[in-house]
């Protein structure tokens, strides 16, 4: 049989909280740990502070934030610096959550930060590699939070390891 075209529709669910008091307390606290570790980013170019805080699944935290340089490529985002370190220090832990927060000094925001594109691809390594999806938690200082269940929800037609096959 001839074969014709095709649509596709891929859907992503999120849900969005109101603010961190209606978030389930251990997600309050890791949203706290996100912010104490934005607080230490290291941005002077941008002055745009982002924390990452990764629950793995043994119930370690890790966290990270991002890390420019003056020679701005060579810089990390907070995702990725907070990603590495995990896989680094704990390589056989899934991670089971990751909040991601920002603080921008100039323009107190309550936008809840997106992770760019570069940390989604590097994300979903990880949910790849385990084979169990990480919930995501956007968070902003105040304000709204928006939750993922999967990685997959913010890259969907990911590029991975089965075309390396
Ligand atoms: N940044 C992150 O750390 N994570 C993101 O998801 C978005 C952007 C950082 C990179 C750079 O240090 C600063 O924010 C401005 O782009």
């Amino acid at each position: 049989m001839r074969k014709t075209m095709k649509f596709i529709k891929e859907t992503i669910e999120a849900i969005v909280y109101a603010d961190q008091a209606e978030l389930p307390e251990s997600v309050q606290r890791l949203v706290e740990t996100a912010i104490q570790a934005a607080k230490n980013a290291y941005s002077p170019y941008s002055r745009f502070k982002v924390g990452a805080a990764i629950e793995l699944e043994n119930g370690e935290v890790v966290t990270g934030n991002n890390q420019e340089n003056a020679a701005y490529p060579s810089g990390l985002c907070a995702e990725r610096t907070a990603a590495f370190y995990a896989a680094a220090h704990y390589p056989g832990q899934p991670f089971k959550r990751i909040v991601i927060t920002s603080i921008n000094p100039a323009q107190p925001s309550e936008k809840p930060v997106t992770p760019c594109g570069a940390c989604r691809q590097a994300l979903i390594e990880y949910e790849q590699k385990f084979n169990v999806p990480v919930e995501i938690w956007l968070a902003a200082e105040k304000g709204e939070i928006i939750h993922l269940k999967s990685i997959r929800d913010l890259l969907p037609f990911s590029f991975g390891a089965t075309y390396l096959k």
